[in-house]
């Protein structure tokens, strides 16, 4: 059947019809709002690269917590950005770390909001890169393993839901899940950030983290943007470590992966819509170019139809509204 017989038309006639066949409908349940928060502010810091999102002392996290719960995300994903870096980024595990003392505080004040930490040591490594350095300045894998565990073990202490290592070393899901496991939290769930692209749209979290590598870049371990059958490589091999979700990061330019990932681990997965992403709408809409509540709602919706279940976006209290004002 074809035209003039068949008229895809029809169905786009009035907002109602176009309703009634709607294949994908993206609701704030499924959107996780990321939060920096840092040990030496005392008041919101505002991130020039990315309007609308601020480094956040304890108190205010949990505050902008509580609008999340509001609003009905999905979470929120915690950063840490700590007072002192050192080698080894030691503050990464400190119990009185600005991610453990908040999501202590979230659960403690709303139990319900699920909250899911980073874990990473290029926020609290003085040389900004993922893992420990040998001699020579590469990164050591196998010695950075054990610091990534500790660190996922402490976030669980504090009480974090949801783990998510986005540090992009191999082996770093089962090392996290055997230490969890030894430390009695065997139910909390891995969300490896397993296709993880070395990616120019990572700069303003990195003026947000203050975690821009002081020499080299991240291309020995995130991936490079052209590799497609690797990154449903790095996704089984979590899955076969015991990662429980799987993410894509970033999202915009690839939403084939995201499909490609869905339909071969068969996991839920999450896409991050990450801060240049997020900077490039911010600066567009701010000059006029474009609408920014229909590109965030294309974009986040687009995410969402490409197979993300989750969808990790600093849009994510704009969308919310949004979204509900939509429907
Ligand atoms: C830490 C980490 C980064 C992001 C998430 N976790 C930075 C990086 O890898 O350089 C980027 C998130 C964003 O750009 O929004 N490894």
């Amino acid at each position: 059947m074809a035209f003039p017989t068949m008229r895809m038309r029809r169905l786009r006639t009035t907002a109602a019809l176009r309703g009634l066949v709607r294949e994908t409908e993206l609701r704030a349940d499924r959107l996780v709002l990321p939060l920096f928060v840092s040990e030496t502010a005392s008041t919101p810091e505002p991130i020039q690269s990315m309007p609308g999102v601020e480094r956040l002392p304890v108190g205010a996290a949990l505050q902008v917590a509580r609008e999340a719960a509001e609003l009905g995300l999905a979470g929120v994903l915690l950063f840490g950005v700590p007072a002192e870096k050192d080698s080894e980024g030691t503050a990464a595990w400190d119990e009185q770390g600005a991610v453990q003392l908040t999501a202590g505080a979230i659960k403690e004040a709303l139990p319900g909001l699920p909250v899911i930490t980073d874990v990473c040591l290029c926020e609290y490594t003085d040389h900004g890169h993922c893992g420990v350095l040998r001699g020579d300045g590469t990164v050591d894998n196998d010695a950075t393993l054990e610091l990534l565990a500790r660190t996922a073990a402490s976030h669980a202490r504090a009480g974090a839901d949801v783990v998510a290592p986005s540090d992009m070393m191999d082996g770093r899901v089962g090392a996290i899940r055997a230490e969890l496991d030894s430390e009695g939290f065997s139910d909390t769930p891995i969300l490896a950030y397993s296709a993880k692209f070395a990616s120019a749209f990572y700069g303003p979290f990195r003026e947000a983290a203050a975690s821009t590598p002081a020499f080299g870049d991240r291309r020995s371990y995130q991936m490079d943007p052209a590799n497609g059958r690797e990154a449903v490589r790095e996704a089984l091999l979590d899955v076969a470590e015991g990662a429980d979700m799987v993410m894509v990061k970033p999202a915009l330019a690839y939403g084939d992966l995201i499909s490609a990932v869905k339909r071969a681990t068969r996991l839920p997965v999450a896409a991050y819509n990450v801060s240049g992403e997020y900077a490039m709408v911010r600066a567009a809409a701010a000059a006029g170019y474009i609408d920014e509540r229909a590109a965030v709602c294309e974009i986040l919706t687009s995410l969402h139809r490409a197979g993300a279940d989750i969808v990790i976006s600093y849009h994510a209290k704009d969308a919310a509204r949004w979204l509900a004002r939509e429907a």
